[in-house]
C-alpha cells in the first residue's frame, strides 16, 4: 500500500508564504512514489490549488461542516470543497474535539458529509495524557473509530484514519514507534471487524512527527502515513519526510 503523508497548516500561512512552500514541496517531491496532500486554511484553497497544478500534490481541508448547506454561519460545506478540487478533509482533529466541543457523533456526521461529496475524511482519534496514564488509550480511540464506523457502514472503507496522541500534539514528544504500533495494530483490527477491505486502508500517525523520527515511525508495520502538523510548514522537513516514506 501507498504511503500518504498530510500536512496539517492549521492556522498558518500567508498568500507569500504559502506561495514559496507549495512551489518547493511540489519541486521537491517530484522524486516520491508517496502520496501527499497540504490542508490548507478555506481561503488558499483557490491559491493551492493553482499552485499544485499539474503535480500529483493532493489538496485537503481542516474540516468540514456536517450540513449540506443553509443557515450555519461560518460553517464550509463538503460541497464547496469539491469546487476547489478538495481531495482530503480532516475531521476530529484533537484542537476541533478540545476547542470547539465536537463529539464523537458530530465526527462521524461530518465523515459522511465528506464521503457524500467524494471527498476523503482523515478521520483523527488519540487520547490524552490523562487517559493514557489511566489505562485508558485503547478505551478512548476504539470509542471514537466505533462512531464514524457505526454512522458510515460499508463505506468505511474509505476513509483514512489518523492517530494522534494528544499529548504529542505540537509538544515535540512524539509516541515511540512502539507506543505508536500498538495502538494502530488495534485501530486496524477494529476495521478488520468491519469490511474487508480493512488491509488498504491507511492509518496515519501524528504528534510531533518531523525529519528525524519520520523513518522509523514509518516502518512500523500498521504506520501508512504521516499527519503531520508543524514540520509541514517547512519545506526541507515536510520533502525529508515524504523521502522516509518513499
Ligand atoms: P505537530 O506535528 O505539530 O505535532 O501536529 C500534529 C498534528 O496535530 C497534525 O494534525
Amino acid at each position: 500500500m501507498k504511503k500518504l503523508i498530510a500536512g496539517n497548516w492549521k492556522m498558518n500561512g500567508s498568500l507569500a508564504a504559502n506561495d514559496a512552500l507549495v512551489r518547493a514541496v511540489v519541486k521537491g517531491m517530484a522524486e516520491s512514489t508517496c502520496q501527499v496532500a497540504v490542508c490548507v486554511p478555506a481561503p488558499y484553497f483557490e491559491q493551492v490549488q493553482m499552485l499544485k497544478a499539474g503535480s500529483r500534490l493532493e489538496l485537503g481541508a481542516q474540516d468540514v461542516s456536517q450540513h449540506a448547506e443553509g443557515a450555519y454561519t461560518g460553517e464550509v460545506s463538503a460541497a464547496m470543497l469539491r469546487e476547489f478540487g478538495v481531495r482530503y478533509a480532516i475531521v476530529g482533529h484533537s484542537e476541533r474535539r478540545q476547542y470547539h466541543a465536537e463529539t464523537d457523533a458530530l465526527v462521524a456526521e461530518k465523515a459522511k458529509a465528506a464521503l457524500a461529496q467524494g471527498i476523503t475524511p482523515i478521520v483523527c482519534v488519540g487520547e490524552t495524557l490523562a487517559e493514557r496514564e489511566a489505562g485508558k488509550t485503547e478505551d478512548v480511540v476504539k470509542r471514537q473509530l466505533a462512531a464514524v464506523i457505526h454512522a458510515n457502514g460499508h463505506c468505511i472503507s474509505e476513509i483514512v484514519v489518523a492517530y494522534e496522541p494528544v499529548w504529542a500534539i505540537g509538544t515535540g514528544r512524539t509516541a515511540t514507534p512502539d507506543q505508536a504500533q500498538q495502538v494502530h495494530a488495534v485501530l486496524r483490527a477494529q476495521l478488520k471487524a468491519a469490511t474487508p477491505q480493512f488491509d488498504r486502508m491507511q492509518i496515519l500517525y501524528g504528534g510531533s512527527m518531523n525529519a528525524g523520527n519520520a523513518a522509523t515511525l514509518l516502518a512500523c508495520p500498521d504506520i501508512d502515513g504521516g499527519l503531520v502538523g508543524g514540520a509541514s510548514l517547512k519545506a526541507a522537513d515536510f520533502l525529508q519526510i515524504i523521502a522516509a516514506a518513499r
